[in-house]
């Protein structure tokens, strides 16, 4: 088919290829591009905290006691920046956003996914107006809390959409999108930092705080022109709406086949629900294979530490003795190296699959965490910086270790548990995703900074460890999900798993699959 695509997939039974006819229209990348905005907004978070609380103007202002301490000439290096409410300041995003997915599941299956996303925009917009002119700590907590909000929606709304749009054999780098933007946003973030911290020493952090208005902008405006999902018109009862925007999205009329198989799981999902709420099919013996699968690939992908990184840092640039721009610098180069290796996964994941990558990731990350570790065992003293040669190796094995986060856990974490949930449960199920990512990140922003103070150079030793675990559990237990197509997993993911089959041993007509 000439410019077109069939969807390869081995369904069960063996051998046989179903073909869903289109092609890769621009439409669909424009919406893909647009929705992944909602990770611009969440990435630019994520990188601009660390910043802002090793700014002084910033901790003059909020946090005076942290300030005299990061300047008492004798502090401890590993615990400079140890204070619970400068960690709330970072944190207090997480718990909102993880309140919020629960709410952001059942307005996607009920305002649809663009609705939810376009929700987000409007939360940021507000969250960031608040960080921006905070006068006192309360609005600052406040503003945070609502830019929480925006990101539990928007992380909620925005893979669902990309998965659902994807056709399945590019589905993986459509999806890598969001991801895409999340590193982009945390580069931005650093870059806004650098340079509001030395042109505006007092007040810098305020336009790095307002600066998280952009992308909200520019996903609220863009939410105004991208479609919704055709699964998400047809189970909101659209089928014709449904029909038209699939056939735009993949250039072609013939999209009977693909509608059908739509409007197949849709109807299975809607008489389940008629049933039961999704909450309590979550709990029945044949949802914990997906479920299992979505809620540990976000708790791993936080304990590879990459949010000490990311959010902190700055702080441990400075913790090795680089001063506070060399530091910003530093977490530049570390912004970029994960820009660049996020774009290795969009290559490489529909064609070395998702195994592969975790796999490879876990025994580079293990290595580079492991040496990290012995040198600042070694070489960072509690008072004192190790000298210029170990702070340099120091951040190279930081990028060698983010590269690797980049092209698997970062991407995948959110690709696979939007892609594995049956539609009946998809919503619900990727919201466990969406809170389990968000309680973790929350776990590791409010923990670190008193983790490193204590355990010191351990901290990397420990998540080494979970690397090794981590690994094991792919190894065994994650399933390979290329190129399958979205409504077709049951039966040919997790009915066939040496392991996920015995779930289904007793599920009788196997309504939760395909639906
Ligand atoms: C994670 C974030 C992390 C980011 C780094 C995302 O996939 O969910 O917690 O900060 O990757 O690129």
């Amino acid at each position: 088919m000439a410019g077109g695509f069939a969807v390869e997939a081995k369904v069960a039974g063996g051998g046989e290829r179903r073909e869903f006819k289109g092609k890769i229209t621009w439409y669909v990348w424009l919406c893909g591009i647009i929705a992944a905005t909602s990770g611009l907004m969440f990435g630019y978070d994520v990188g601009i905290s660390g910043g802002v609380t090793a700014m002084d103007g910033f901790l003059i202002k909020f946090f005076p006691s942290v300030y005299a301490r990061k300047h008492r000439a004798r502090e401890n290096n590993y615990c400079k920046f140890d204070d619970q409410r400068l960690q709330l300041f970072t944190s207090s995003l997480y718990l909102a956003a993880l309140a919020a997915s629960f709410a952001a599941s059942r307005l996607c299956t009920r305002l649809g996914r663009r609705r939810t996303m376009q929700l987000a925009s409007v939360f940021f917009l507000g969250g960031t107006a608040l960080c921006a002119g905070a006068a006192n700590l309360a609005m600052l907590i406040v503003g945070r809390i609502c830019l929480g909000v925006g990101v539990g929606f928007g992380n909620q709304a925005a893979p669902l959409f990309l998965s659902e749009i994807a056709p399945a054999h590019i589905r993986g780098a459509l999806n890598i999108l969001f991801q895409l933007d999340v590193t982009i946003g945390i580069l931005i973030a650093n870059v806004v930092n650098y340079f509001t911290s030395s042109a505006h020493p007092s007040t810098g952090w305020r336009y790095s705080l307002g600066g998280a208005g952009v992308p909200a902008a520019v996903l609220f405006l863009g939410s105004l022109v991208i479609t919704e999902t055709p699964t998400s018109l047809v189970e909101r009862g659209r089928r014709d709406a449904g029909r038209a925007t699939l056939e735009r999205i993949r250039g072609t009329r013939d999209v009977g086949d693909e509608l059908d198989e739509i409007a197949r799981a849709c109807e299975a999902a809607a008489a389940l629900s008629a049933e039961e709420s999704a909450y309590r099919r979550l709990r029945r013996r044949e949802s914990r294979p997906p479920l299992v699968i979505a809620v540990a690939m976000q708790v791993f992908q936080q304990f590879t530490g990459i949010n000490a990184i990311m959010f902190y840092a700055p702080v441990l640039f400075q913790t090795m003795g680089f001063k506070s721009n060399g530091s910003l610098l530093s977490a530049v180069v570390t912004g970029g190296v994960n820009v660049v290796s996020t774009l290795v996964s969009i290559v490489a994941v529909d064609k070395i699959g998702r195994r592969r990558l975790l796999l490879q990731a876990c025994g580079q990350m293990l290595i580079a965490q492991t040496a990290v570790g012995a040198i600042m065992w070694e070489h960072v003293k509690a008072n004192g910086n190790p000298g210029e040669k170990w702070a340099v190796a120091i951040v190279v094995l930081i990028c060698v270790y983010v590269s690797s986060f980049a092209w698997s856990w970062g991407p995948l974490g959110w690709l696979i548990p939007s892609e594995t949930f049956p539609l009946a449960t998809r919503t619900t199920g990727f919201s466990f995703a969406v809170s389990s990512n968000m309680l973790f990140t929350f776990l590791i922003a409010q923990a670190f900074l008193s983790m490193m103070c204590r355990m010191k150079a351990f901290i990397f030793f420990f998540f080494a460890i979970w690397i090794v675990i981590m690994a094991a559990f792919v190894f065994w237990l994650l399933p390979e999900t290329k190129g399958v197509p979205i409504d077709e997993m049951v039966d040919t993911v997790w009915r066939r798993h040496w392991f996920w089959k015995r779930f289904f041993a007793d599920a009788g007509d196997g309504r939760i699959g395909n639906c």
